[in-house]
């Protein structure tokens, strides 16, 4: 029995929509085959509702071809990883597919709640993550973010319970440059190499497979930003932690229609070479999932024509604002958050039909598209 996704388990489910589905839907990275559409799981309100809403929308999205599944300790205060595994859970015991085929990711920074806001929010952190030793008044920035070794690996434990896994395949530090700016950037880099050996270890002991950066402004701004992050820095940083062979293989970042920045923007460099984050990604062998894909669903109405002429085939705003981030050379995949079940079903009609060719895709940005 395996307690992470697999090359074969993946493979597996792949193949099982080879007569539903197109099969570049499954692109594969790290030797993974991950569905272009991915589950997002931040927004909703924090009620039981919408805990079954989620879970009713995860199992349908794995039922129509959706095997990467995204999320984070803070979203609901807990409670989508909690919905996340109660789905995951009915899935298994149904039979509906195995532990293996399955990619889940989880991130962990930002200090949670717990199913609801406390009463006394000061006395939830110091009896929750002080008095335990679990975080340090130093380590906590801003007054909600922390990524030391220690929180971060009691957030892990955390986070297993709550979706109910041994493994974790992708394991995120949520928006680490939420720290930058507050903290110098010697220290940040020292705060991401001690992080970093942590999640080294978590990946020997076998509860993450790999781990990255999700982020919202790090890798889109300016070089000069307080806030930038350089993904060649934090891969050498990898790279001296754990040599050639380290884990720090997937980022996370917004990219949609409305902010295109991680293609147009030239504001990493490779070798001394200025780059895009999405072309640095792939020199550095690392792998780029899409967040916002609909700009929290203000990309699902109202688009110009031209970009349906340029995207064809498709029968609503929203599909097209996924097919145009799925599309895009470099992305994996494309995230959308989705706990309404028409939702789910609209969102994964996009999976019929490959992604658009790169000649499609250039029209989108030429004079006449
Ligand atoms: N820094 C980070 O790490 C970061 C930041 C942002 C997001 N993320 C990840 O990326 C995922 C996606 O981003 P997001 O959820 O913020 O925004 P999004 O995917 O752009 O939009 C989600 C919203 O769109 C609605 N929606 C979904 N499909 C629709 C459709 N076909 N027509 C109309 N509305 C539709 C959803 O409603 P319903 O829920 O009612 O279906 C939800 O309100 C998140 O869920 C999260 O997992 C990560």
């Amino acid at each position: 029995m395996s307690y992470n996704a697999t090359n074969e388990g993946t493979a597996r489910y792949k193949i099982r929509f080879k007569n539903t589905l197109a099969q570049e839907h499954f692109r594969e990275a790290h030797g993974l085959w991950m569905s272009t559409i991915g589950f997002g799981s931040y927004l909703g309100n924090y009620d039981d509702v919408t805990d079954i809403k989620y879970r009713n929308a995860v199992i349908n999205a794995v039922e129509l071809g959706c095997n990467k599944i995204d999320t984070a300790i803070n979203y609901r205060f807990q409670r989508s990883e909690r919905s996340i595994g109660a789905a995951l859970e009915i899935l298994f015991e149904e039979g509906k597919i195995s532990r293996d085929e399955i990619v889940i990711a989880t991130k962990g920074g930002y200090i949670p709640f717990d199913g609801a806001p406390p009463r006394d929010i000061r006395a939830y952190f110091i009896e929750t993550f002080i008095k335990p030793g679990i975080a340090q008044p130093e380590d906590i920035v801003g007054g909600s973010h922390c990524m030391a070794p220690n929180y971060i690996e009691n957030q892990l434990e955390r986070s297993l319970k709550n979706l109910r896994l041994q493994c974790i395949d992708i394991y995120y530090l949520h928006n680490p440059e939420e720290q930058l700016g507050k903290v110098s950037r010697e220290e940040f880099h020292k705060r991401i190499r001690a992080a970093f050996e942590l999640l080294e270890r978590k990946v020997s002991e076998g509860k993450i497979s790999m781990y990255g950066t999700a982020t919202w402004n790090g890798y889109r701004q300016d070089k000069n930003s307080a806030g930038y992050l350089s993904l060649e820095e934090l891969a050498n940083i990898a790279k001296w932690v754990a040599g050639e062979s380290h884990h720090f293989k997937v980022i996370q970042l917004p990219y949609n229609l409305a902010m295109p920045e991680a293609l147009t923007v030239k504001n990493q460099s490779v070798d001394g070479e200025i780059t895009s984050v999405l072309e640095a990604a792939r020199r550095l062998g690392v792998t780029v999932i899409a967040s916002s894909s609909l700009l929290q669903s203000q990309l699902s109405r109202n688009l110009p024509d031209f970009i349906g002429e340029c995207l064809k085939g498709f029968e609503t705003d929203a599909q097209r604002a996924l097919q145009f981030v799925r599309s895009t050379p470099g992305i994996t995949t494309a995230l959308v958050g989705m706990s309404d079940l028409n939702h789910v079903k609209e969102n994964m009609k996009v999976a019929q039909t490959p992604p658009a060719s790169a000649e499609e895709f250039i029209k989108l940005f030429s004079d006449e598209g």
